[in-house]
């Protein structure tokens, strides 16, 4: 809405300027994309130009000439493949960008047939592979085909051969309905996520060149003259409507896709009927959640009137049929530009560099900054200031750098040098052996003090409420806290003396500081800061020890005999208390009363099938944070530990796990997704 608001507001002639912009950026992208498999915009971007161009051209169907983008269908079959014309047209989809959108698309059809406004629907995945169509023959697979125009494609019947869920025969099982004579259906061929990967890590290690689209891959491999190279690329299919037979079909789009399955095709199991449009609007906030979680690349969600008489009726508007249409999801990649790069220095004195990006949309929040992870990380992706850079948002995930686009450099993108003082204090930086991480070892540098409270009094370790990172830094520029033990001394007149703080907010933050005492050994052990101590740890390490004492005396390999607990994080412990300004801290954390003592051992309660058993969590878990997961497997009977090793039972992995999945597949440690420990505790 907002777009045709600027469009009325804009002369003639600047909108035909900006029509003239649009056509010319947006043929350079599709050159880039399909033929130079070099794009340096998001599929998102391309996506919202194109429907800005559209716009345009419905103000003004005057302009529209043949050669616009938004009169192109899909790509001119090649001479180099056989031609195959479909039974009927291969139809493309209109979108909808967002919930407006989707209605706007509801009422219009309800305004074209009363049906409508009572009818169900199907909302399925929308996969981003290429579509292609499958001619079965007396139930065997006689030809496949590319979309390619829409009404002529190419026969790729070769390579659709070795996709290895493609049925060459249906029913593929006995006992499955049997297929007309003549049986047409379209499906989509992608990469799942993994296989994609998979790929690259192989094309890597053997020099090759690395995929940057999953799409295009698939399309190029697809269309490989060479089935053998096909073949050696794990392709996948799913299959989503019936586009002509010669016999009896079903009626509605669901009792199609059970059809389909039923005949041995692949189908997408996440597709749901839906109620109504608020069923579809409910099914669409549930997978923008859990989209990141398919082992497939989705962009949207394909949202079809179930009843196929209802949708034939309501026909086609140009290729598109009015019966559904593709709801796309907020993009979560985009591109932007490198203005510089910036670097954090963390509690444990670690520095982690960010780029700082010109501000960007991405899933609906504006992103101006995002992780650069470490050092390494900007050299072997060579990324350079000035560059044009892939961002990812996902889920709760801070937003991360995927890569430069190299085809977007205009030589005038310089190199970065990493800093040898830490940006905070000057000071000079090392490295660690065997990490990747830089730090600053200076214990009394200001920025590590700021993050080591943050950290303190989070909600994760002591819950301090009412100390955001504001007054932090206040507390810190007026001298009155100079390590995390200081907060314990701080009086109803200090905060009075800070600006900000009149007297009910001083007392509401002495109470909360003081109510923090209460907080348990393991959380105060995790709130120290101590490298490689988080809250797993942190638990371990009260179990054995009693207090603060017990631990500041413990040697390393009294430490390092705890299982899940390796010779690194021991040595840093060991290292932590032996610092006297450390001493220091915990001599007045003793003064102020804060020195809490380990809670004896429960005794178990019900069954205990994990017993014996030692778990390591890694990533982000579908349905319960680590915390639930811990607590979960412990009250089985079983451990959690944070570290893999030879000893580890089991290793639960969710989304974007790291080292700990390499390290578990390393040594043949099985792995469990969410489902499967749950699986596996009911035995
Ligand atoms: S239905 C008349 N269903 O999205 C039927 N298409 O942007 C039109 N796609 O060209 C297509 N998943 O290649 C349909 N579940 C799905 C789909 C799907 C992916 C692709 C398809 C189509 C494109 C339109």
């Amino acid at each position: 809405m907002r777009r045709r608001c600027i469009i009325f507001a804009m002369s003639d002639e600047a909108l035909r300027k900006q029509l003239d912009e649009l056509r010319s950026a947006l043929h350079e992208h599709n050159y880039r994309y399909h033929v130079l498999d070099q794009p340096v915009i998001s599929d998102a971007e391309y996506d919202r130009m194109l429907a800005e161009l559209r716009a345009i051209e419905e103000e003004h169907p005057e302009w529209v000439t043949p050669d616009s983008p938004t009169q192109r269908a899909g790509s001119q079959p090649s001479p180099r493949f056989v031609k195959v014309t479909h039974p009927a047209p291969i139809l493309s989809l209109a979108n909808a960008f967002d919930e407006a959108g989707l209605r706007a698309w509801f009422e219009r059809i309800t305004r074209l047939d009363e049906r409508v406004s009572k009818a169900s629907f199907v909302a399925e995945p929308k996969l981003d592979g290429l579509s292609v169509v499958l001619h079965y023959k007396d139930g065997l697979f006689a030809q496949g085909a590319t979309r390619g125009n829409g009404d002529v494609g190419e026969d790729v019947t070769a390579n659709l051969r070795t996709l290895r869920t493609l049925p060459l025969r249906i029913p593929a099982a006995a006992g499955g309905p049997q297929p007309p004579a003549n049986l047409y259906v379209r499906g989509e061929v992608f990469f799942y996520k993994a296989d994609f990967e998979a790929l690259n890590k192989r094309q890597a290690e053997e020099g090759g060149q690395i995929y940057q689209t999953a799409r295009n891959t698939a399309a190029g491999t697809l269309r490989q003259l060479d089935a053998s190279i096909t073949a050696s690329r794990p392709l996948a299919l799913y299959v989503y409507n019936v586009v002509s037979a010669d016999g009896s079909l079903p009626a509605t789009q669901w009792d199609t896709l059970d059809y389909l399955r039923q005949l041995g095709f692949p189908v997408a199991g996440e597709s749901r009927l839906c109620n109504g449009l608020d069923d579809v609007l409910a099914a669409y906030g549930e997978w923008e959640q859990t989209r990141e979680q398919l082992p497939y690349e989705v962009d949207g969600m394909v949202v079809k009137v179930n009843d196929l008489r209802l949708a034939e009726d309501l026909g086609v508007v140009g290729k598109d049929p009015r019966a559904s249409i593709a709801y796309k999801f907020p993009a979560i990649e985009v591109t932007t530009q490198l203005h510089g790069i910036g670097v954090n220095v963390g509690r444990t004195g670690v520095l982690t560099p960010y780029a700082m990006l010109e501000p960007v949309e991405i899933g609906g929040v504006i992103v101006r900054q995002a992780t650069l992870h470490n050092f390494d990380f900007i050299e072997e992706k060579d990324i350079r200031v000035g560059d044009r850079v892939m961002v990812k948002r996902a889920g709760d995930v801070i937003p991360y750098v995927i890569g430069p686009v190299l085809a977007a450099r205009t030589r005038k993108e310089k190199k970065y040098v990493p800093p040898d003082k830490c940006p905070a204090c000057q000071q000079p930086v090392e490295k660690i052996e065997g990490e990747v991480a830089w730090y600053c070892i200076n214990s009394a540098c200001p920025e590590q003090l700021v993050r080591n409270i943050e950290h303190f009094v989070s909600r994760s370790t002591l819950d301090i409420v009412g100390l955001g990172i504001k007054i932090v830094v206040q507390l810190i520029e007026a001298g009155l806290v100079k390590d995390v033990a200081d907060l314990y001394s701080l009086t109803r007149e200090d905060l009075l003396g800070i600006e900000g703080f009149a007297d009910k907010k001083a007392d509401n933050l002495i109470t909360s500081i003081q109510a923090s005492k209460e907080r348990s050994l393991a959380q105060l052990f995790y709130a120290l800061g101590i490298r490689g101590v988080g809250d797993v740890v942190a638990q371990m390490l009260a179990r054995k020890y009693r207090d603060l004492d017990e631990l500041a005396t413990a040697s390393m390999d009294d430490i390092d005999d705890i299982e899940g607990i390796g010779p690194s994080i021991a040595e840093a412990i060991v290292d932590w208390f032996s610092k006297p300004a450390n001493q220091q801290v915990l001599a007045k954390l003793k003064a102020a009363g804060f020195w809490p003592q380990s809670e004896p051992p429960k005794a178990p309660s019900g069954p205990q099938p994990f017993a014996g058993k030692t778990f390591v969590i890694t990533g982000t878990l579908p349905g319960m944070s680590r915390k639930e997961a811990q607590q979960f497997i412990e009250a089985l009977g079983g451990k959690v530990s944070g570290s893999v090793s030879a000893k580890t039972s089991y290793v639960v992995v969710g989304e974007e796990a790291g080292s700990k999945l390499d390290k578990a597949r390393e040594l043949g440690i099985t792995t469990l997704d969410e489902d499967a420990l749950k699986a596996l505790a009911q035995g």
